[in-house]
């Protein structure tokens, strides 16, 4: 009886739904926000995480999905469709089942993590891989959804960032405030542009005294908002943010700059540091991608820009299971041992 009941019970006054919207849920929020104990140490500030990896389809994107396919279902819709690196369409795979309805998913080729390709396959989305890549996904979306009987989830639909903002109302419910800064990865901008929602809607009802300064980070190979111009062939092992042109481009800019926030680049190689410190030094394990807040938070301390005694909170997108062939890479293959207990512990270094 006191599950989290997901996000559209949870904060049902503060989303777009009526008493008649049919409610797709995975009881999907409620995330752990886990206090991070290296990184307050290496900072000098009071750091979290906010481990999205623990959405029920494994990211942050259910908190969209949830809303998406609700509205899509009210309105009637019998298919839905989305370009993605992989996790959206992981989520609408899902949302799409309990809902009844049909998912067609449009993924770059050969450039998504394995498990989320078996996440689409398992939940029986249709799936496309185009010649292209994320940027090129989405105009092939957008010109079906607007030529055919199927509905656009992607982050471009409005409602999405409805549902992705509730992370924000969670960090301040959590808090008893906002935090001085938010760190997020930036890839297609919908949810910097959702948190900053989320927090503007708090501070101006008075259930935060202020909004956080809102620090994005786009993988360098992949970083056209820092460049100021499209990058035409995005590159990153972190896949999931590989996009070249984010649709949310202008939000991602105001909520820089309504916050006095940032938006910066981290290189594959601080990515990947992030990713290892993650696991190894917090115990949470995530993809390559989402560490790239806490590569940017790393890097912009030893750069002396972070002030010490600051609350600061890093959402972290995805679950490492999703892509671990990273884990595996580099790391030394476990010994064969025959079933002895004496050799056991002389290869643990017991004995
Ligand atoms: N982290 C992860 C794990 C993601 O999957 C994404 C986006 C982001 C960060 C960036 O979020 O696009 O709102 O700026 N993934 C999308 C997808 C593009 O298709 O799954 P954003």
């Amino acid at each position: 009886t006191h599950q989290w009941r997901g996000i559209i019970e949870e904060y049902r006054d503060r989303l777009p739904v009526s008493d008649t919207t049919p409610v797709v849920t995975l009881r999907e929020g409620g995330t752990p926000l886990v206090p991070a104990q290296v990184l307050s140490e290496r900072t000098g500030c009071e750091v979290h995480l906010k481990v999205e990896g623990a959405n029920p389809t494994g990211s942050f994107k259910d908190r969209g999905m949830t809303m998406a396919i609700s509205k899509a279902k009210e309105e009637g819709a019998k298919a839905v469709i989305c370009a993605s690196t992989g996790n959206t369409s992981a989520s609408a795979a899902a949302y799409a089942v309990r809902a009844g309805m049909v998912s067609a998913v449009l993924v770059p080729q050969g450039k998504i993590a394995l498990g989320k390709m078996g996440q689409a396959l398992v939940h029986g989305a249709k799936i496309l891989q185009v010649d292209g890549n994320f940027d090129d996904c989405l105009t092939l979306a957008r010109s079906l959804s607007e030529n055919y009987p199927v509905a656009l989830v992607n982050s471009v639909n409005p409602v999405r960032i409805e549902g992705q903002k509730t992370a924000a109302f969670e960090i301040v419910d959590m808090l008893g405030d906002a935090p001085d800064i938010h760190v997020l990865p930036v890839g297609n901008a919908g949810n910097i542009t959702a948190y900053w929602k989320g927090y503007q809607e708090y501070a101006a009802d008075g259930i935060s005294t202020h909004t956080p300064r809102m620090w994005g980070f786009q993988a360098s190979g992949s970083a056209p908002i820092v460049r100021g111009e499209v990058v035409k062939d995005p590159s990153t092992i972190a896949t999931a943010i590989r996009i070249g042109n984010p649709a949310s481009w202008s939000n991602a800019l105001a909520a820089r700059d309504e916050s006095g926030g940032a938006i910066d680049e981290v290189t594959d190689r601080e990515i990947l540091r992030a990713y290892r410190l993650l696991a190894a030094q917090e115990g949470v394990f995530v993809e390559p991608a989402s560490a790239a807040s806490v590569a940017g938070l790393l890097k912009a301390a030893e750069q002396g820009r972070v002030d010490p005694g600051q609350r600061i909170v890093c959402t972290v997108t995805g679950n490492g299971l999703k892509d671990p062939d990273w884990a595996v890479a580099g790391a030394p293959q476990p010994v064969t041992v025959p079933v002895d207990a004496a050799t056991a512990a002389e290869r643990l270094g017991l004995a």
